[in-house]
């Protein structure tokens, strides 16, 4: 009986082994890791809802070098320690031809030395930290970095703000927030400005009323917090109950519907730099938001056009490559000029990073409202 049952069963069986293989050899594989749950999960949901989106657009207009593409993505949960264990098997269990992420740039700096180990390109959608690309030559990524992002803001806070004496508070933790403080301070102090206080917490801390007092305490006449939206939230909502009534305003870390959830009434006329705004007029911007929508009922935000446009990129770069050999890809990607996106024209610099408008971003009556375009 048991051998009649194994003896009908194994051709079953053999087929469906080797369709498996045959489907595994038919498609091209993307891996990507992104923050689809804990602290900063809405970063890493809106960049993955972009990246399905254009592989979704890709395959329907029938794939690349004639496969399918198949988007692996792997959730780090906000944690340190994630994304290399998530990215070391993308590429040895998954054999993915290069990896998309991430977000937040401490965890692209913690996935960036395997990618580069392996020969396997890696893109991050939007990280801002100059020392990801450093890494090595397999890194690359489709969104301007911070030594702009804290001028475009040291700017606006001398031009537009007209402040002359502005406190920082830094998220040690973070490697984004501790450079874009820095890159912020040098333009500040270079456009003729004081800083009047510069206090650290790290990301997690829930009271920053100890680090607010102080900075109260040196009467500035703006604040920079440079941070990401779950800390932004709160320490915007504790300064506002501590009487701090200035200006406060911070970089693209604060681009969360969670925000003004968390921030309430307090985040009303508080300003932050982002990378693309829904309200931007341009075809590219309206017919992205359009197909948004409709795949998944909200309004997409940077990260999302970012995600989108690191899929693309991958894409055009391995169409040109006619090859997902990696070390052919990473070529293609080191010779991307002026391949068009949601966020603008992508070219690629010889230290793989692209050069791109900022905007920035106020909340009134609890929305996000573009203000303006600021040009490289
Ligand atoms: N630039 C941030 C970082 O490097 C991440 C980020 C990008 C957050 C875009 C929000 C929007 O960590």
């Amino acid at each position: 009986m048991k051998h009649t049952l194994s003896r009908s069963l194994a051709p079953a069986l053999l087929l469906a082994v080797s369709l498996t293989a045959l489907r595994a050899a038919d498609t091209i594989k993307f891996g990507e890791f992104a923050s689809l749950t804990g602290k900063e999960a809405t970063f890493g949901q809106m960049s993955h809802n972009g990246t399905r989106l254009a592989v979704d657009e890709l395959n329907a207009a029938g794939g690349l070098l004639g496969k399918k593409i198949e988007l692996i993505t792997e959730d780090d949960q906000s944690k340190a320690g994630e994304p290399a264990t998530v990215v070391r098997k993308l590429i040895s269990r998954d054999k993915v031809v290069a990896i998309l992420g991430e977000v937040a740039s401490s965890r692209s700096l913690e996935a960036a030395p395997i990618c580069q180990q392996n020969k396997i390109p890696m893109i991050s959608p939007s990280s801002t930290n100059p020392k990801v690309t450093e890494t090595g030559d397999y890194i690359f990524r489709v969104c301007f970095i911070d030594p702009f992002q804290g001028t475009v803001m040291a700017n606006f806070a001398t031009k537009t703000l007209k402040a002359k004496n502005v406190a920082v508070l830094t998220d040690v933790k973070s490697d984004y927030s501790v450079g874009l403080a820095k890159f912020f301070k040098e333009r500040f102090l270079a456009n003729g400005g004081k800083i009047a206080a510069d206090r650290t917490y790290s990301g997690g801390d829930k009271d920053f009323r100890a680090q607010l007092t102080a900075l109260k305490a040196a009467k500035p006449d703006g604040i920079f917090l440079p941070g990401y939206y779950t800390e932004a939230g709160l320490i915007v909502r504790q300064a506002q109950s501590l009487g701090l009534t200035v200006p406060i305003f911070g970089g693209d870390g604060w681009e969360s519907s969670k925000l003004v959830e968390i921030g309430g009434k307090a985040m009303e006329g508080k300003y932050f730099s982002t990378h693309f705004s829904p309200e931007e007029k341009s075809a590219a911007v309206d017919n992205f938001v359009k197909k948004f929508k409709a795949k998944f009922n909200e309004a997409p935000d940077a990260m999302a056009a970012l995600g989108y446009d690191s899929a693309m990129l991958l894409a055009d770069a391995i169409k040109r490559a006619g090859t997902t050999d990696g070390p052919k890809v990473r070529d293609a990607l080191a010779a991307t000029k002026g391949l068009s996106g949601v966020t603008g024209k992508t070219t690629l610099d010889a230290a793989r990073n692209a050069t791109k408008s900022a905007v920035i971003i106020t909340v009134k009556n609890g929305q996000f409202k573009y203000l303006e375009t600021i040009a490289p």
